[in-house]
């Protein structure tokens, strides 16, 4: 893979999604055009496509905008801030969760309870879904974040944790005007069937006692649909839902700050106060699913989630209570988790 830091000098230029040219680059970045051609040429290994134009130079054909440690900090309100123990932004990285949990291993976060670590990346080359599945994760298009936070209290007050977090990121896209959002069990973010953002929570340490909690979302954002060739499942950006370019810096503060703020609620509520708000999001509710596990599947009527975050099911032997993300819920229109 092609060392990202090198190239983002002229990344930044280019970001504007206009023509420079090969000699106006050079100047500026202080090498040859032909040291500015080399680089060109490895933008297809980042998925960014480029148009070169004889007379004219050089131009994206997706503008961009660079995430900022200052941008998205501008955008957390003071209050907030003081709870984040470091904002680090990465140019390329196997996976902002992997990343996360090898500091934590290494004892590199020295997080209170309460505090948060904030890991972003503009690529992941192994990004990580759930269920094994691969997070398909190009250069500068989306949003690939990572949150870590102490919990003192044991795994099980987490129980439900990720329905919560799905929620706050209803409510930071809604609050950014984005149209037609739902969540499909368990956090799957929708907009009219297609995955728009999900989430993979991961948990270490002592499972009875002190233990880390590994946030990682995905959000596509203006996907270069070469990129997503491999991606299996319906899925759309924020340009195609609100026909408008999103300011990526703006978008991770909105979804940090109201991750934070509904944390805050869980740990004092627990999952009880986002309840009704999930059953008016739900894409799924009352609808005939099929629930498919590891060699089996059932068939029924999703009902809503328990008190805890399990999906309910109405089956034909009564109602099922299905924990854990070990499954996967399909419906014809929707065929996939
Ligand atoms: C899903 O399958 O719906 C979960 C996708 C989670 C993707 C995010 S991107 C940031 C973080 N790092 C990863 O490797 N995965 C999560």
């Amino acid at each position: 893979m092609t060392t990202t830091g090198s190239l983002l000098p002229l990344i930044g230029i280019l970001s504007d999604g206009r023509f420079h040219s090969g000699s106006e680059l050079g100047r500026q970045l202080g090498i040859s055009r032909s040291a500015i051609w080399k680089n060109i040429y490895k933008f297809a290994e980042l998925g960014l496509e480029v148009h070169a134009v004889r007379g004219k130079g050089y131009k994206l054909k997706y503008p961009l905008t660079l995430l900022e440690t200052s941008r998205i900090y501008a955008g957390i309100p003071d209050a907030t801030r003081s709870s984040i123990f470091q904002l680090e932004i990465l140019d390329t990285i196997d996976s902002t969760n992997s990343h996360a949990m090898r500091l934590i291993q290494q004892g590199k976060l020295s997080l209170q309870p309460g505090q948060y670590s904030i890991h972003l990346a503009e690529q992941q080359s192994d990004g990580k879904g759930r269920r094994g599945r691969q997070w398909i994760s190009p250069f500068g298009q989306n949003i690939y974040l990572t949150m870590v936070r102490l919990i003192d209290t044991g795994v099980i007050a987490t129980e439900g944790i990720t329905l919560a977090v799905g929620l706050a990121i209803i409510r930071a896209l809604s609050e950014l005007e984005v149209p037609g959002l739902g969540v499909k069990w368990p956090n799957d973010i929708l907009v009219e069937g297609r995955k728009l953002a999900g989430i993979l929570l991961e948990i270490s340490g002592d499972i009875s006692g002190i233990c880390q909690l590994t946030i990682g979302v995905g959000i596509n954002v203006r996907n270069q649909p070469e990129s997503m060739e491999q991606v299996s499942q319906p899925w759309t950006d924020l340009y195609q839902v609100t026909g408008k370019a999103m300011n990526r810096n703006l978008l991770v503060s909105q979804v940090v700050c109201h991750i934070m703020s509904a944390l805050k609620e869980f740990e004092n509520n627990g999952l009880k106060s986002f309840i009704a708000e999930w059953q008016d999001n739900d894409v799924m509710k009352d609808q005939q699913v099929e629930l498919v596990t590891t060699g089996s599947s059932v068939q029924g009527i999703a009902r809503g989630i328990s008190e805890t975050g399990a999906l309910l099911l109405q089956t034909s032997q009564g109602m099922q209570v299905i924990n854990g993300g070990e499954v996967s819920l399909r419906k014809s229109v929707l065929n996939d988790s």
